[in-house]
């Protein structure tokens, strides 16, 4: 997790770094600093808490200092205090680097440098690599190529000579006093983007602090480094091998990332979803002639149409989408598949045979867990496809093919937009699919045209938010939550009390209905709230049925019933209503009034929306 921006250029750096780590806030916002290189000395500035708090105690920027780095930081190791904030200098004040990772060996490499006589002043894993690297420039390593080496060369053979003892994850951005014109970053497993404008350079986790400056960028793969100078940049292995990047175009536009009249990114983010799926499905349904149309994985569906086990895998939001996925592609294409956390999946020994398809979901595809997944599915030989929202992010890049969402940038903590994004993606591939294995062509034309009306029937739903509200305002003092829905809107349920989770910090459980008289009924009490997903489908009467099981115990029931539906007044203490779709498609529809409904409890109870406490947007680490 957290935010990493470096600036080098003619500008006044201090200013830029604050604005980029801003719209880095959302990875991580437990505490923040910045190094500024002065005069051949660094100087760091670092604290607790926010970027606010941050800026508070920043001097008066000058206009002489161009180089410089930030850090928003969401801890691994050692309390959110200002010692272990970031930058961190080394032991001899020459370096100073921002990190985003954790490094697993850090101990015992603490324990060499300790003693090697190297003091530590902070917790973190962070420090080891700022005194390693100090330790090797100052010493070097007794080799001969550490004796030939000096200056500049000096500087990049240290910094690669402490990575290549590192086990773990990093993005760096590295500065040494004795070079006030050069900056270094380098890459393993966590996001680092070099973004090349005019006589500047900045380095960042996100393109979101680049865009403001230059949709130009550099992506760092991983075991690469940057060396950025006034005059240029050139890109090695941390084996010292030359390599030559392409520049691509960050494809997102400033607007995008900015709030446009919204109070909070989340309410933005769930207002943009008929757009968001609109553009995630231009151009990919022909509702005329009911084809569609995934140019990502075009050349794997013959593969894909004969797999005999399809798995997917993803972490919170995206485990769900995945879930509604796997009741998709059961339904449609009648191939089995599983939905495996990704945390689990690498570690539990998968059975991948010939012809398994792994299919990773993730908005950020930054996700360690799950670009460890691809990698653990890699090695088994699996062919693993990535249905992903940002372009060239890490799991993007590690598939072998995907599909993006084109959802636009979701910077809100809680996943939204993305969610109704990745279950289209989902409709779209297992329609397709079903088309070629099981369903009719008629049927499946009948799912495309439905889908096309899936934005206008999400834009109706919104309409509701005021009497949302109303809904969150009756029952914001309960601390319990239940949220039960049947077959496809099992998934969502288990999607509302995520989101009403980590919001609100209410506590909530989600549950396929039927469930809930195997134990959790024992949860209910008076006037605490049940969410109901009890919209027209096969599993309606049954539902209706867990329905009346909690109002004998005094339970309170929000209801989300399908329009039109005058039975289910009667039972609701509160009701919202969502436009009639078949069940397979009800997912993107019945999700809505729970983002909503999480959004107001979290506002009516005054939480900050966007930065939940404990949470971070990409989760970068283990
Ligand atoms: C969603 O609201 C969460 N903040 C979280 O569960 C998220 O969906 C999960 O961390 C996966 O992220 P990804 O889609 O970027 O991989
Ligand atoms: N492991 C480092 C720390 O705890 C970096 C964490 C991060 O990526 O934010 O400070």
């Amino acid at each position: 997790m957290c935010g990493i921006v470096a600036y080098l250029g003619e500008k006044c750096a201090q200013p830029i770094l604050i604005e980029g780590l801003k719209r880095l806030e959302y990875r991580g916002y437990d505490s923040a600093g910045v190094a500024l290189l002065d005069g051949g000395a660094i100087r760091i500035k670092k604290t607790s808490g926010r970027i606010n708090a941050l800026e508070a105690i920043l001097d008066e920027p000058r206009t002489e200092d161009t180089l410089g780095l930030g850090h928003t930081r969401w801890a691994t190791h050692g309390e959110p205090n200002e010692i272990n904030a970031h930058p961190h200098p080394d032991y001899t004040g020459k370096i100073a680097i921002v990190h985003n990772g954790i490094i697993e060996n850090y101990g015992t490499l603490k324990t060499w440098l300790q003693n090697e006589g190297v003091k530590f002043l902070s917790d973190t894993d962070t420090e080891v690599i700022a005194n390693l690297i100090g330790y090797f420039y100052a010493t070097g390593d007794g080799s001969e190529e550490s004796k030939q080496c000096d200056g500049q060369t000096k500087f990049e053979w240290a910094v690669q000579r402490a990575l290549r003892e590192l086990h773990g994850t990093y993005g760096l951005g590295i500065l040494c006093a004795d070079f006030p014109n050069i900056l270094i970053g380098a890459k393993k497993g966590s996001p680092l983007i070099l973004g090349v404008g005019d006589g500047e350079y900045i380095l960042a986790s996100d393109a979101a602090a680049i865009v403001e400056h230059t949709t130009q960028a550099v992506y760092l793969a991983d075991n690469e480094m940057v060396t950025i100078s006034p005059g240029g940049f050139h890109t090695k292995t941390i084996d010292n091998v030359p390599i030559t990047k392409e520049l691509s175009e960050i494809e997102f536009s400033l607007e995008q990332i900015e709030l446009g009249g919204f109070e909070h990114h989340m309410l933005k983010e769930i207002f943009e979803q008929p757009k968001a799926l609109t553009t995630c499905m231009g151009g990919r349904i022909d509702a005329q002639n009911g084809r569609i149309k995934l140019g990502g994985i075009d050349s794997y569906l013959r593969e894909l149409t004969r797999t005999k086990h399809l798995i997917l895998t993803a972490c919170g939001t995206a485990w769900h989408a995945g879930l509604v996925g796997e009741f998709l592609f059961e339904q449609l294409a009648r191939i089995p598949t599983e939905t495996e956390y990704a945390s689990e999946f690498r570690y539990r020994n998968p059975i991948i045979e010939d012809g398994t398809v792994v299919v990773c979901i993730s908005q950020s595809g930054e996700t360690a867990d799950t670009l460890a997944a691809v990698e653990q599915a890699k090695e088994r030989g699996a062919t693993v496809l990535g249905i992903v929202n940002v372009v060239g992010s890490s799991i993007a890049r590690a598939t072998d093919a995907g599909v993006y969402l084109h959802a636009g940038p979701e910077i809100g903590v809680a996943s939204t937009k993305a969610f109704t994004a990745q279950v289209a993606v989902l409709t779209m591939l297992a329609v397709e699919l079903g088309r070629r294995r099981h369903i009719s062509s008629n049927e499946a034309t009948g799912h495309i045209k439905e889908l096309a009306q899936i934005p206008d029937k999400i834009s109706r739903i919104l309409e509701q938010s005021d009497h949302i509200k109303q809904i969150a305002a009756a029952n914001a003092g309960q601390e319990n939550w239940l949220f039960l829905g049947r077959g496809f809107n099992y998934p969502v349920a288990l999607e509302g009390a995520l989101k009403l989770k980590e919001i609100s910090y209410i506590h909530a459980e989600g549950l396929p209905a039927a469930e809930m008289k195997h134990g959790p009924i024992a949860l209910i009490v008076d006037a605490m709230p049940t969410v109901f997903i009890a919209t027209a489908g096969p599993q309606y009467n049954k539902i209706m049925g867990n329905i009346a099981e909690v109002r004998a115990r005094g339970g309170k029931t929000i209801i989300i019933a399908t329009e039109g539906d005058e039975n289910i007044k009667q039972h609701a203490d509160h009701l919202i209503t969502v436009p009639d779709a078949p069940e397979i498609l009800q997912p993107m529809l019945t999700v809505l009034p729970l983002q909503l409904l999480a959004y107001h409890a979290a506002m009516l109870r005054g939480h900050d929306v966007d930065k939940p406490r404990n949470l971070a947007k990409s989760v970068t680490v283990e």
